[in-house]
C-alpha cells in the first residue's frame, strides 16, 4: 500500500511516499528557514504563504522521486495538528483535493503521533513497551508506548518546549534562527562544564520546565559578558540534555521499557543522541534513534502513521478540518 504524506504544520513544506508504513520511496522537505531567519522566528502568515507557493511542486517532486503517479497511490494523508492554523490548512486542503480528484481515501494524522511513529518507520520490529521522548519546537513530553496507538503520557513541559529554549537562547546569543542546529554545532567546541546552569525539576516527576534555564542564561551572560559563547552554548545544551535524558530513563523505569526512543526536532541533537546511547548502555537497555531527517518535520512520518491509522480506523471524512491545539491521543 502506497501512501502520500503531507506535512505543513510549521516552517517546512514536506511530502513523501511510503510503502506499507515502512519503505520510504521518496521524501521531499523544503525548508523556509531563510524566509523566517531575519525575523528571528517563524512568522505564521509568511509560513502559510510560502506553503501555498511550494506545496504543488513539493508534492509533484515526491511523486516523481518515488516513480509513481497519483493513480498508483492508495491513500493521501496530511498532518492536521498541532501546528499553525494557516499552515496546516494548506497541507490538509491539498491532501483532500488530491484524494477527491483521484478517488482515494484521505487520512488525517496527528503531528505528535507522527513524531512517535518515526521510530517504527525505521525499525518496524521495535517491541513495546517503549519509553519515548518527543522534543520539538512546540512540545516536550515523555510517553510510554504500550502498542500501536496505545500511548500513556507520563509528563510534559509546564512552560517552554526544549526546542523553544534552544531557539530563544540562540536568539539572545545572536546566533540566529533556528537555534537548535547552531547551538548543536557551536557546543562541540565548547566546555560543557563552564557554567553550571539549573536542571529544573530533574528529580521531580516526569514534567519539564525550561523557561527558568533560559532566564539563567540571560542573567549569566549579562553578568559575564566576556565568557566564550561556545562555552555558554555547551553548558546550556548540557543542562537541557541532562534533564531530557534523566526523564527518559525515569520513564523507562516506570514503564518497564527495555527500549529508549527519541523523536521530534531536538532528537536531531548530537549531544542528546550520544547521551541517550550512553544511558541505554548504562541501564542495560537498547536505544533507538531515528536518523535526524526523520526527527525534524517530514512527510514520511505522516505517511507511515496514516498507513497504520487507515488499517485500524479507516479513512477520515473529507469535512475533517485542522486543529492547531490537537493533543496526543492517550490512554486514561
Ligand atoms: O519537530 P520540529 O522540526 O518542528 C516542530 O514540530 O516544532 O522541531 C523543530 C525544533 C526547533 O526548535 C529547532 O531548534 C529544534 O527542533 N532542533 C534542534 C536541532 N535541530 C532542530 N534542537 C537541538 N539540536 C538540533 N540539532
Ligand atoms: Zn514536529
Amino acid at each position: 500500500m502506497r501512501v502520500l504524506g503531507i506535512e505543513t504544520s510549521c516552517d517546512e513544506t514536506a511530502a513523501a511516499v511510503v510503502e506499507d508504513g515502512r519503505r520510504i520511496r521518496s521524501s521531499v522537505v523544503s525548508s523556509q528557514v531563510d524566509l523566517h531567519a531575519r525575523y528571528g522566528g517563524v512568522v505564521p502568515e509568511i509560513a502559510s504563504r510560502a506553503h501555498v507557493e511550494l506545496i504543488n511542486d513539493v508534492i509533484a517532486e515526491a511523486l516523481v522521486e518515488a516513480g509513481v503517479e497519483l493513480g498508483d497511490l492508495d491513500a493521501v494523508a496530511a498532518c492536521h495538528g498541532p501546528g499553525l492554523a494557516g499552515a496546516l490548512l494548506v497541507g490538509v486542503s491539498a491532501a483532500k483535493a488530491l484524494a477527491l480528484t483521484a478517488g482515494l481515501p484521505y487520512v488525517e494524522v496527528n503531528h505528535l503521533e507522527a513524531h512517535l511513529y518515526a521510530a517504527w518507520l525505521e525499525e518496524p520490529d521495535l517491541e513495546p513497551p517503549l519509553a519515548v521522548l518527543v522534543a520539538s519546537g512546540g512540545h516536550t513530553m515523555v510517553v510510554a508506548v504500550e502498542g500501536h496507538g496505545r500511548y500513556r503520557l507520563l509528563g510534559q513541559t509546564v512552560d517552554d518546549a526544549a526546542g523553544e529554549a534552544f531557539d530563544k537562547v540562540a536568539r539572545f546569543l545572536g546566533l540566529g534562527y533556528p537555534g537548535g542546529p547552531v547551538i548543536d554545532r557551536l557546543a562541540t567546541e565548547g566546555d560543557t562544564g563552564a557554567v553550571r546552569f539549573p536542571r529544573a525539576m530533574l528529580a521531580d516527576g516526569f514534567d519539564f520546565s525550561f523557561s527558568g534555564l533560559k532566564t539563567a542564561v540571560v542573567t549569566h551572560v549579562r553578568a559575564h559578558p566576556d565568557d566564550e559563547v561556545r562555552d555558554i552554548a555547551a553548558s546550556f545544551q548540557e543542562a537541557v540534555v541532562d534533564v531530557l535524558v534523566g526523564k527518559l530513563v525515569a520513564a523507562a523505569d516506570h514503564a518497564g521499557a527495555a527500549t529508549l526512543v527519541i523523536g521530534g526536532g531536538v532528537a536531531a541533537n548530537t549531544r542528546l543522541r550520544e547521551r541517550v546511547l550512553e544511558a541505554a548502555e548504562a541501564t542495560g537497555r537498547q536505544a533507538f534513534l531515528p536518523p535526524p531527517a526523520l526527527c525534524t518535520d517530514n512527510g514520511a512520518m505522516i505517511a507511515a502513521t496514516a498507513w497504520w491509522r487507515l488499517r485500524s480506523g479507516g479513512p477520515t471524512p473529507l469535512d475533517g478540518g485542522v486543529d492547531p491545539n490537537l493533543r496526543l491521543p492517550t490512554l486514561g
